[in-house]
């Protein structure tokens, strides 16, 4: 595996960074999680634009433009002589003397991990997964914004802690005012009566890639959608879950807090939009293909 490491293909034994980068002394920084599909990289101009968002919101300028960041990622697919594969691009603020002011550090660390895509089993998707909403709450915007994509992961890996513990694949945390917000990794979505609801934006939640693609495959499959306020027992009431992300596309969720969500099986709603999930990705694909 070769990584990308400050302008440099460097082996996975070299690629280290220093003990005084900022993104390890602090969790000081921003990444992208991407998938890709038949050598070309899903949605890229949208994970850089989020990029750009993220890096804005913590005053961090981007060590190269989207561009050649974009141009790097594909490198790192071909170098790599990937076509499936997992893409992880991490800016940190770069080393410095310890202290918070991000003007210790003079240049960002950027690291590029592209790796072999490893789907999740298919039971998961036949089945269905389990999901608890945990204690932890998330972060509120006005002290941690969510809609950030930073590598402080704190919150959600006392979330995930708590999942785990409780035996469910993916833990779901509520807002500050005890609404549903998302996932440690992933958006959430649920049928009730035909419809697709999903936490607003103003929940609290990072505004998801995978999400937005859903949202525009279900309003053109003419399903009616509602981003708004989700309440825990709304969502234990749904008669269909799924849970998003870039690597596990849409993944059906059959039980919530160790309870069944409607029959206890993935509900066709869901079954539809993940097909139609799959026929964007293979469209984008034979785009790039002509
Ligand atoms: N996580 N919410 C959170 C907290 C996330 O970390 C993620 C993604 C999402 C879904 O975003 P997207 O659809 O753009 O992947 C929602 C990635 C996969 C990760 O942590 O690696």
């Amino acid at each position: 595996m070769l990584v990308y490491l400050n302008g440099h293909f460097v082996s996975r034994e070299q690629a280290l960074i220093s003990v005084f980068d900022h993104g390890f002394l602090y969790g000081d920084g921003i990444y992208e999680t991407m998938r890709a599909y038949g050598g070309a990289i899903f949605l890229l101009e949208k994970h850089l634009t989020r990029l750009k968002r993220s890096a804005r919101a913590i005053a961090l300028r981007l060590p190269a433009s989207l561009d050649s960041i974009g141009d790097s990622l594909n490198e790192s697919l071909r170098v790599n002589k990937l076509q499936d594969a997992y893409v992880r691009l991490h800016i940190s603020r770069g080393p410095g003397e310890i202290g918070l002011d991000p003007s210790l550090c003079s240049a960002p660390t950027i690291v590029i991990v592209a790796k072999p895509f490893h789907d999740y089993p298919s039971a998961y998707y036949d089945r269905g997964v389990s999901v608890e909403i945990v204690r932890t709450r998330r972060n509120h915007p006005l002290a941690l914004p969510p809609a950030i994509k930073g590598t402080n992961f704190l919150n959600n890996i006392l979330a995930k802690i708590e999942a785990i513990k409780a035996g469910a694949f993916e833990g779901i945390m509520l807002n500050w005012e005890g609404y549903v917000a998302e996932g440690t990794i992933s958006n959430i979505f649920m049928v009730r009566k035909g419809a697709l609801h999903t936490p607003s934006l103003s929940s609290g939640i990072l505004e998801g890639v995978t999400r937005d693609l859903v949202l525009h495959l279900a309003k053109k499959m003419k399903i009616p959608v509602r981003e708004s306020r989700i309440a825990p027992k709304d969502l234990r009431a749904a008669d269909e879950c799924f849970i998003t992300n870039t690597t596990m596309e849409i993944m059906p969720v059959t039980r919530i807090n160790k309870k069944h969500v409607g029959a206890g099986r993935p509900g066709p709603i869901t079954m539809e939009l993940r097909e139609a999930y799959k026929k964007e990705v293979l469209a984008c694909l034979k785009k790039r293909a002509s």
